[in-house]
Formats: C-alpha cells, sequence, structure tokens
C-alpha cells in the first residue's frame, strides 16, 4: 500500500488555511486511501526563536485538532516526531550526505535567515539543516508520497536527492519519495492581504481565520475580509484576489466552483454572509469534537503513545539498515544477527 507521510509545525495556532489546504485531505483522502502518519513536528519549531511552554502547548493542540478534525486512529498513525528518536538518529547519517551548499541555496532558508538578520538577530543553526531533519522524517518512515504545499516542494526534491544519492553510494536503503498536491485543497489567503497565504506563522489576527476562534469572531473577519474596488462579484484571482479568496473558501465549503459561484452573488455583502455562515458549518464538527477531545485529554495521550510505537517499530529497521550501509560498526547484539543475517545471505 502506498504510504503518505506529512507534518504540521507547532509554531502558530492552525489556521483555516491549514485546514482546507492540508488536514482536510489528509482525513477526507488521504487516510482511506493510504497507509499514512500525520506527524506533529516539533523539532522543526525550535529552529527559530522559540517559547518552551508554547511550543509544548502548540504541540498538543495540533494534535488535538488532527483527530477533531477526524483522523482516526483505527485508520492513520498520529504521532510527535520528538517521541521518536529515529528521526534526530537518521538526520545526522544525512547530514554526512547532505552537502553545505545544497542547504544554502534552500529558498526558505534563505528568506528566513534574512528575516532573523534584518531583525537583528542571529540564525540557529538548525534552520539551516531543517531540510536534512524533513527529509529524515520522510525517508525514515520509507513515505512514497509526501502532500505538502508549494512552499516546501524544494524540501521534498532534496529529500529525493538525498535518498538517491545515498541509495547509490551506500547501496538500496531509502524509498524515493515524491511531492504530491491535494486534490481537494483550496489555496486561502489571508483575508487582509489577498496576495499572501493565510498562514499560521504570521500571527496578524484580522486576516486569519484560527481553527478555534469563537464562530462570531470567524463571522466578523469574513465579514470585514478586503473586497476588491468594483462591485460585481466575479471570479478573476489577478484582478480581484479579495473576491477570488472568498470564492475559492466558499466553494472549498460547499463543494461548488468558484467561478460559478460567483455568479449567483449581486453585492459582496451578500457573498460575506454566505461564506461566513459556510465557514461556521464546515468547522462546526471540528469544534465539537474538540471540545470532546479536551474533555478526556488521557485519549489524546493514548492515541500520541501508541502512535509513536508504530512509528518507531516502522522506522527502526530502515534507520538501523541506514547505519550499517553508512559504516557502522553494529552494537553487540545487532552484529550477531549481522553475521547470520550476512552468511543467510540476506541484505
Ligand atoms: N517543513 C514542513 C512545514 O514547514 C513541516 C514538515 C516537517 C514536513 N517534516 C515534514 C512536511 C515531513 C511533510 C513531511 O510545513
Amino acid at each position: 500500500m502506498t504510504r503518505v507521510f506529512s507534518g504540521i509545525k507547532p509554531t502558530g495556532h492552525l489556521t483555516l488555511g491549514n485546514y482546507l489546504g492540508a488536514l482536510r485531505q489528509w482525513v477526507t483522502v488521504d487516510q482511506h486511501r493510504a497507509d499514512a502518519l500525520f506527524c506533529v513536528v516539533d523539532l522543526h519549531a525550535l529552529t527559530v526563536d522559540h517559547d518552551p511552554a508554547r511550543v509544548r502547548r502548540l504541540s498538543r493542540q495540533a494534535a488535538t485538532l488532527l483527530l477533531a478534525a477526524g483522523a482516526d486512529p483505527e485508520l492513520c498513525t498520529v504521532f510527535v516526531q520528538s517521541h521518536v528518536d529515529e528521526h534526530a538518529r537518521l538526520s545526522y547519517l544525512l547530514e554526512c550526505v547532505a552537502t553545505d551548499g545544497e542547504m544554502r541555496r534552500m529558498v526558505q532558508y534563505k528568506e528566513k535567515a534574512a528575516r532573523e538578520r534584518d531583525r537583528g538577530g542571529s540564525v540557529r543553526l538548525s534552520l539551516l539543516t531543517y531540510p536534512v531533519l524533513m527529509a529524515a522524517d520522510i525517508l525514515a518512515h520509507r513515505a512514497d508520497e509526501v502532500p505538502v504545499g508549494d512552499d516546501q516542494t524544494q524540501h521534498v526534491e532534496l529529500t529525493r536527492d538525498l535518498a538517491e544519492r545515498f541509495n547509490q553510494r551506500y547501496g538500496h536503503t531509502f524509498t524515493v519519495p515524491r511531492a504530491t498536491r491535494p486534490e481537494v485543497a483550496a489555496r486561502v489567503m489571508n483575508l487582509q492581504d489577498p496576495t499572501s497565504k493565510m498562514g499560521k506563522s504570521d500571527d496578524s489576527g484580522p486576516g486569519i481565520v484560527y481553527l478555534l476562534d469563537e464562530p462570531d469572531v470567524v463571522r466578523k473577519k469574513i465579514m470585514r475580509a478586503v473586497t476588491d474596488s468594483g462591485r460585481d462579484v466575479v471570479y478573476d484571482p489577478e484582478e480581484r484576489p479579495g473576491v477570488a479568496n472568498l470564492l475559492e473558501i466558499l466553494a472549498a465549503c460547499t463543494g461548488g466552483d468558484p467561478a460559478a459561484l460567483g455568479e449567483e452573488y449581486g453585492s459582496y455583502g451578500a457573498l460575506k454572509k454566505d461564506v461566513a455562515e459556510a465557514v461556521v458549518a464546515e468547522l462546526r464538527p471540528v469544534w465539537d469534537r474538540h471540545r470532546e477531545l479536551c474533555a478526556d485529554p488521557g485519549y489524546v495521550e493514548r492515541v500520541l503513545r501508541d502512535g509513536a510505537a508504530k512509528a518507531r517499530a516502522l522506522a527502526r529497521p530502515t534507520v538501523d539498515a541506514a547505519y550499517r550501509a553508512i559504516g557502522l560498526l553494529p552494537p553487540a547484539v545487532e552484529a550477531v544477527e549481522a553475521v547470520s543475517e550476512a552468511e543467510a545471505g540476506v541484505g
């Protein structure tokens, strides 16, 4: 069966953009058709200035929301990255396969490092090596597919390069993954600045619908979304990005087509009202389930514990194989197995 791996970074509260752009595809499609692993990638949250208590809180919240959105532990594996040592263990080996030049060419690194320097801050070394850890996440689990947004495709390309290079140098060890784009995803833009993505890390409240906003806050944010000059409702992402964004959100929630939906509206006000109600209706089950899960924190803990155990068991043999292939001496217990395997002609 196809294996799918994806990660959520606990650096901010999850948004409607994360939900319609990724999470919803994971739970409605991926977990049913593939062997899916969904990981709260907390180690990645330490690559920039961070507050320990906040990372902890956001990690638990991301896991809870993933379950509230419909991730079913009977169908998929939900776990926290730092609970499974294999990620960090493999990351070091991949650092010995990747080059300094490759890392410095990563667009996201260049952008984030420049921003940090402009603020007079220092750049953590882990920000540079981050894509290698991401490659380790993917390769440790032998993922075939990695559903990611555009900003992450370069990292998946790097992962492919590292897997191929490792396999070529040290013998076939890793599955070479590919990035996939969610089929049912919408690209949700910031309501106050419809030319930039509704991301979770840029914490400018009014343009971002957070998954845990109260219904009235959601309505208010949508009613106050910037629209474009002009009055008629037409779907034109280039010239009318604000209205196009609202139509995209409506289409994502109701299953229609944004251009066709545009023709049904005579005013921005009527459109916004329907978008607000459609989003509230779409999020209602997530809120309800989230409330139930918060009332039973033991359940979430158990899911994460079982998920980590499953993920560990899955990753361990691949990472062990990589340790052997690259030339590291197996510890004594394994040495006995390795010798008998070699004698039996396995591996
Ligand atoms: N880098 C991804 C992001 O910023 C998160 C991530 C980490 C990830 N490891 C991953 C995504 C592995 C997919 C697969 O969104």
